[in-house]
């Protein structure tokens, strides 16, 4: 949700920034800029839509210097115009800004007594303007910048350059994330490490309400309380390999075909071979005297949570409370003794999940998280991190972390119902045996993509569409449906079968495709007769099951995906894989922006 970069460096810097943005590009496309000081001149280019946009602007307008911030923006103040793009400038000094000023109605009050007018719509826009006035006052550029930081209220993570300094950057975090770059004779910032990896491997994070001053020689940082302090620098793993689409058309489509390798690794940490207990050697952990566990998470996180509910009250008989964070945080839930509460999160860094594991901080016996981002704000503040190991996720519509969520969140709740004895050695055995055998019938399921594009072609006309699932299929239905609004801008609506006749049946007709997500479980007879409800109304079925249960469906179908046969527990993750190619292929099929689907970010790190 939005991205900024910067370089202190010996080269030209708008080259770096842009490159350094593209790798950003996943939290924001509406518009991009950069800002740069060039033999003492601050300038800066920006224009609307993707940064190949910027790009072109830059061709035909070089911005020369070897100082420059850049951004990539997602409108929350404002419209996408050229206007309202950041960098923000000032006078003499430009700023780059991810997260809200919440407060910059008030403080825009303040500077109109002096005349200061705003131009754009955009809450940044008050922070350069702050710092110039301060500027103006006599103040020098660093202690312009920490006076202006003095007076924000929000969530932020900020950026800026001065006019006649080419050796100088201020940053701040506070609330939204910064990692520093360390190179040679050359610093750097973004938004997270990934914006780096072209540059350096050597990143220090900046913690909450740290500021820092960054010239060639290095980074002079201060915490919140003013004191100068180190931050470790740490020598990360991502090479620029990461980031490109290895061979497919989209980030999506080689995210999707990916799950079978990345299952399989997180399966081996946490189970590692030859070993069919979940002891989870060096997580100190234990669910003996929990009574009950707070789940809370936003999106596609929330839904491997409701999915983990089942995991946890059934093997384990650990009731469990699931919440979507933005709604958690505001109905001020007590907390009662011997609860632990669990956050899921693929960027570790969602604003709403952040503030709810802050709301429970200090009020359970243990906070956990399982994130796919190790070194996000959200993993640091957890007693306890748990890596989904599912690599760097580009595509705005989550699909590997999804179900590497879903299988870390498997093994704990087995791990639960070891602790508290509720299954025994073979019973746990017995899952492990089948954890092992995912991959294999991930790929599997992958080898269906043919059919289920086939399936896609057909579903790209329906205006609307139903998935139905029953039980441990039921949020399932619900991400089904996510994924395929989202990226191919198709209403749908996950509900669980047994709801239909209590309303979304009177939807049904000849032209509604109804998804039905149907292993042959313990609830798939009751499942079928909703489907003869559907069929009925000459709704379209499009059935996923497996033989058995394709075999049951009858001729009627209007389509069908056949999945292999999987034990139980684990059909949520397998029937995750057709649900995403569905979605896939319907919105290559409608033409749509897979990739970075309209109005959405990949990092939500505002409310
Ligand atoms: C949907 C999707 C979102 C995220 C949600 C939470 O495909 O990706 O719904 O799941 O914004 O994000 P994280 O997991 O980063 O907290």
């Amino acid at each position: 949700m939005c991205g900024i970069v910067g370089v202190v460096g010996k080269h030209e810097a708008a080259p770096i920034l842009v490159e350094a943005l593209k790798r950003l590009e996943y939290r924001g496309y509406d518009s991009a800029g950069i800002a740069t000081v060039n033999e003492g001149r601050l300038d800066r280019r920006r224009a609307v839509g993707k940064l190949a946009n910027l790009s072109d602007l830059l061709v035909h307008q070089p911005l020369p210097g070897k100082i420059g911030i850049g951004h990539t923006r997602w409108a929350t103040h404002g419209a996408p115009s050229v206007s309202n793009s950041h960098p923000h400038q000032a006078g003499s000094v430009a700023v780059v800004h991810n997260g809200i000023i919440e407060n910059y109605r008030e403080l825009r009050a303040e500077l109109a007594e002096f005349g200061i007018q705003p131009e754009t719509e955009t809450d940044t826009e008050i922070v350069a303007q702050l710092t110039e006035h301060y500027l103006q006052n006599g103040d020098a550029p660093i202690a312009a910048a920490y006076r202006a930081l003095d007076r924000l209220e929000g969530a932020f993570a900020l950026a800026f350059v001065f006019d006649g300094h080419d050796d100088l950057m201020v940053v701040a975090r506070q609330g939204s994330p910064l990692a520093i770059g360390h190179g040679d004779g050359e610093m750097y910032i973004g938004s997270d490490a990934i914006a780096l990896a072209p540059m350096t491997n050597q990143v220090s994070y900046l913690e909450e309400g740290d500021r820092a001053v960054l010239s060639r020689a290095g980074a002079t940082i201060h915490d919140a309380a003013g004191a100068t302090v180190t931050r470790e620098i740490k020598t990360i793993a991502i090479d620029a390999a990461h980031v490109d689409k290895g061979g497919h058309k989209h980030f999506m489509a080689k995210e999707i075909n990916e799950q079978p390798t990345v299952i399989a690794e997180a399966i081996r940490c946490y189970l590692p071979t030859g070993s069919n207990s979940v002891t989870l050697e060096g997580v100190d952990l234990d669910f003996r005297n929990v009574e009950r566990l707070t789940m809370v998470a936003c999106g596609t996180a929330y839904y491997a949570c409701l999915t983990a509910k089942y995991w946890f009250e059934q093997l384990a008989g650990l009731p469990v409370e699931v919440d979507v964070a933005s709604e958690f945080r505001y109905r001020e839930p007590p907390m009662p003794a011997k609860s632990m509460a669990l956050f899921v999160s693929q960027s570790g860094e969602t604003a709403d999940t952040l503030a709810a594991l802050r709301y429970c901080t200090g009020k359970v016996d243990g906070i956990l998280s399982v994130v796919n981002a190790a070194e996000s704000s959200i993993a640091r503040e957890s007693d306890i991190a748990l890596p989904i190991h599912a690599g760097v996720e580009i595509g705005v519509a989550s699909t590997k972390a999804f179900t590497c969520q879903l299988t870390v969140l498997l093994i704990l709740a087995l791990k639960a119902a070891s602790d508290r004895g509720t299954m025994d050695e073979a019973q746990i055995a017995d899952h492990v045996a089948a954890l092992r055998g995912l991959p294999s019938a991930l790929n599997t399921a992958l080898e269906q993509s043919e059919a289920i594009r086939r399936a896609a072609l057909r579903l790209s006309e329906a205006r609307d569409v139903l998935f139905l699932g029953r039980g441990i299929m039921y949020p399932l239905a619900m991400e089904g449906a996510l994924k395929l609004k989202e990226i191919s801008y198709i209403h749908a609506e996950g509900y669980p079968a047994g709801e239909l006749k209590h309303g979304p049946i009177a939807l049904i007709d000849k032209n509604m495709p109804v998804v039905f997500m149907t292993p042959t479980d313990a609830l798939f007879d009751k499942t079928m007769s909703n489907m003869q409800e559907v069929m009925a109304r000459k709704g379209k079925v499009l059935m996923i099951s497996d033989a058995a249960g394709l075999s049951a469906g009858g001729n009627d179908l209007w389509n069908s995906i056949a999945m292999p046969e999987i034990h139980a527990s684990l059909t949520p993750i397998l029937y995750a894989l057709p649900a995403q190619l569905l979605a896939y292929h319907t919105a290559v099929a409608k033409g749509t922006d897979v990739d970075q689907p309209r109005n959405l970010a990949k990092s939500v790190t505002v409310e």
